[in-house]
């Protein structure tokens, strides 16, 4: 990453909880390398926010170095930006402790998410579930971000990130940056193929409801001719045509095409024609991002100099804040 004072901060992450679906590109990763010109960019893969849900420790440590190459084959350059492993970098804990003493417990029981994933896991409503934008807020701020490129279902931890900023900046004295969320104007929230009010998620239970980036060609193919949608056959975006509009908005994110083009393009056509030419195009879109994760994940060296240079970067921006932050507190220095 250049060391460019006068480019602003960019702070994103995903969770390495298996491969990323169409979601996760679209909302949040093919955007990140197109950013790192105009931005000093940071990104992470957030192994420690994946553990807040039971993990098989092999499949994570996998999933964790699959993660890492799918953001390279995506866009992002670890020569033009930090991206990082954020176990590796030890003051996302530290920065974590800080900023959960200024969160409200009232705060964090208002998250959409601890509750969504709460009722989904019953059995195990762990600490972390409830604190885990605590941590997210840490990974933002411990860079001072300016920007976070992010779906809408980030939004609420945004805000809440928004605060603790606010709120420790006002106890303590100016020390973080309060950021803004960088949302998509189209593709913020891609939904299920199946379902389409519901977002398209890696843990949908029908394996026709999500694009997952690494599927072949001929499954991306089918799973868009069979996805779900409304009784008449016109290809227009529409509230009350939520099936195709997603499919538009998918294919307008993959072509460049604006809707009323789209509109004209399938004019007189039937949703199958429009179905396969979305699969196509996705498909398409995704194979260089295919071959360019086999070819990264088969030179594991290169994968670990990358994040482990990534690592150092990210400690040495970090650790400014978070020893600022130490100071703010009343800890007494340590060296
Ligand atoms: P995660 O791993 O669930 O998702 C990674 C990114 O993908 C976006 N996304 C979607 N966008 C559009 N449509 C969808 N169906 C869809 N599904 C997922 C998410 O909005 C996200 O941008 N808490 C975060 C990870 C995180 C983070 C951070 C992000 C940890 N620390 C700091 C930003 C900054 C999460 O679980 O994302």
């Amino acid at each position: 990453m250049s060391e460019q004072e006068n480019k602003k901060i960019i702070f994103s992450g995903i969770q390495p909880t298996g491969t990323f679906t169409l979601g996760n590109y679209i909302g949040a990763v093919s955007h990140w390398g197109k950013l790192q010109d105009e931005y000093n960019c940071i990104y992470s893969i957030v192994d420690m926010h994946a553990i807040t849900v039971r993990q098989d420790p092999v499949k994570l440590r996998q999933h964790t170095l699959e993660a890492y190459a799918l953001i390279m084959a995506c866009g992002v350059d670890p020569k033009k930006s930090i991206a990082f492993i954020q176990s590796h970098v030890r003051t996302h804990a530290e920065l974590n402790w800080i900023l959960a003493c200024s969160t409200q417990f009232g705060e964090l029981s208002r998250m959409t998410q601890f509750k969504d994933k709460s009722a989904k896991h019953p059995d195990d409503i762990n600490a972390g579930l409830f604190t885990y934008p605590v941590l997210m807020a840490a990974d933002i701020l411990a860079y001072k971000a300016d920007l976070v490129p992010v779906g809408v279902d980030q939004k609420q931890h945004l805000e809440l990130a928004r605060n603790v900023a606010q709120r420790f900046n006002s106890k303590y004295g100016e020390l973080f940056t309060v950021p803004d969320a960088y949302i998509p104007k189209v593709g913020a929230k891609v939904m299920s193929l199946q379902d389409p009010e519901k977002k398209m998620s890696k843990s949908d239970e029908n394996p026709n409801a999500c694009i997952y980036i690494l599927d072949e060609p001929d499954v991306i193919i089918r799973k868009f001719k069979r996805a779900v949608t409304d009784s008449d056959s016109v290809v227009r975006y529409a509230e009350d045509k939520p099936g195709i509009s997603n499919l538009m908005s998918i294919y307008s994110v993959i072509t460049g095409k604006d809707y009323a083009s789209i509109e004209r393009e399938f004019d007189g056509k039937g949703y199958g024609d429009f179905k396969l030419a979305v699969g196509e195009a996705v498909a398409d879109h995704l194979k260089p991002v295919r071959d360019e994760f086999a070819r990264l994940m088969a030179d594991k060296a290169y994968l670990k100099e990358c994040y482990t240079a990534g690592a150092q970067a990210a400690l040495n921006i970090s650790r400014k804040t978070v020893a600022k932050a130490y100071r703010k507190v009343g800890f007494v220095d340590s060296m």
